[in-house]
């Protein structure tokens, strides 16, 4: 196993994580989601808050298929940074209370790299990715094992207001023009809203955004960030002048993905980025926008190709499990075809399995289903996956907050996030000298 790296921002918030951790080591079984009495074995899931509640849904059905197996979902923060915290936390303490992380696809590198994780063939076998889009299986495999099961097939995602505009667009371009018309001519406030506070969604912001101008975050081939190149100094401008301009407002610096989704529910903007679950949250909220929302592929520049974030999570299997056999089996199960089909129907997930995207009677039923596999077939981007990600991200998402927030600009802001980059990666692997 390769040694695991010194990781500054977790030394900074370590207390935190392990205060945490160890509250979730002591919590009471009550509160816990037990549900078996009789059951001989319990697996416990660590998972995000709300797929929690959407899988809490599904539960009784695993009991009923697996009698004798007791699995347990314990409820953690609801964003990615804070999961992460909790779960190294728990790793680290040594004797995990899980069997079973549920895992954004960014954690993947340093996971595995650190050896926290159990291959998941000799389990469920070979070829499980087989049936799911070729979009859906990326970073979910490395060094020739299997090391996660996807649960959704989530994208970045353009929502856009069909009582606006015909049409949405397709390019920066005309993103920025329409826009402008429509504040000009009072129909609307803003025209783009996104994340932009200083954390992992302003990194998926800036992710797509150096892809839209034919950059690249990262080069595999040379194990370096590529954020000083022209491209990515063009993407970030776009986003300074998007704010500069008032096409985004100035807020979006505080923005999470509820923060903006809000925004745009209640009518203050002709254009949202998010994941898909957004569409499903506006359309059941009441407010003046439903049945007024289109979802599109997010914007490129003229000329660019395609692609969104790719924004999944999934379940690992944990190393120090006690009970791997029935741990996998029950990741076989929360990411089976009819658990997928019950998240796209109830919360706007995207599917991993084609079936479900050819299925007529889900196609009704999950109306974005045709919009999602168009984002997947596009070649969903891949954050930097290096077990150096989580300090390129830290790193990428205060120089780009600071822009926004006009601290710094563009080409400071890039500069300054390649030096640093370069710096981190020198101090951790010795290259480039
Ligand atoms: C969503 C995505 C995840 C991403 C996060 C950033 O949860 O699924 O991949 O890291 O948003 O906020």
């Amino acid at each position: 196993m390769p040694p695991l790296p010194p990781v500054p921002r977790f030394l900074r918030r370590l207390l935190t994580v392990l205060a945490a951790a160890l509250l979730l080591l002591l919590l009471p079984a009550a509160a816990r989601e037990a549900s078996s009495a009789s059951a001989e074995i319990t697996v416990r899931v660590l998972l995000p808050a709300p797929f929690h509640d959407a899988t809490t849904r599904e539960l009784p059905q695993f009991h009923r298929d697996h009698p004798g197996v007791n699995l347990e979902l314990v409820r953690g923060p609801l964003d990615t940074d804070a999961i992460q915290d909790l779960a190294i936390g728990s790793l680290l303490l040594g004797d995990t209370p899980f069997d079973i992380m549920m895992m954004d696809v960014s954690w993947m590198p340093l996971f595995t790299a650190a050896g926290w994780l159990s291959p998941l063939e000799p389990y469920l076998g070979a070829g499980m990715l087989a049936a799911m889009e070729p979009g859906a299986r990326p970073g979910n495999s490395f060094d020739g094992h299997l090391w996660r099961m996807p649960y959704s097939g989530d994208t970045g995602l353009l929502f856009w207001r069909t009582d606006l505009m015909p049409l949405p667009p397709r390019t920066t371009d005309e993103l920025v023009r329409i826009s402008r018309d429509l504040q000009r001519s009072g129909r609307v406030r803003w025209g783009y809203l996104w994340q932009g506070r200083q954390y992992e969604g302003l990194s998926c912001v800036m992710l797509e955004v150096i892809h839209a101008f034919g950059g690249r975050w990262w080069n595999p081939a040379s194990g370096r960030t590529e954020l000083d190149r022209p491209s990515a100094l063009q993407a970030a401008r776009w986003l300074e002048d998007l704010v500069k301009e008032g096409i985004t407002p100035p807020s979006v610096a505080g923005f999470a993905e509820n923060e903006a989704l809000q925004q745009f529910a209640a009518g203050e903007a002709a254009f949202l980025r998010n994941w898909p679950y957004a569409w499903k949250v506006i359309e059941n909220g009441g407010g003046p926008v439903v049945g007024h929302v289109g979802v599109a592929p997010v914007v490129v520049a003229p000329g660019q190709e395609a692609g969104g974030t790719l924004g999944t999570w999934g379940f690992s299997l944990l190393r120090g499990s006690a009970h791997p056999r029935e741990a996998a089996e029950a990741i076989r199960w929360l990411t089976g075809p009819e658990m997928q089909r019950s998240l796209a129907l109830n919360e706007g997930y995207a599917p991993t399995w084609t079936a479900l995207y050819e299925d007529e009677a889900l196609q009704k039923g999950a109306p974005l289903l045709a919009v999602q596999r168009q984002a997947l077939a596009a070649g969903p981007l891949l954050r930097p996956p290096t077990p150096l990600y989580a300090q390129l991200s830290d790193v990428m998402q205060r120089q780009a907050n600071a822009m926004i927030t006009g601290q710094s600009d563009a080409v400071s802001a890039m500069s300054a996030a390649q030096a640093r980059s370069d710096a981190l990666i020198r101090a951790m692997t010795g290259t480039p000298r």
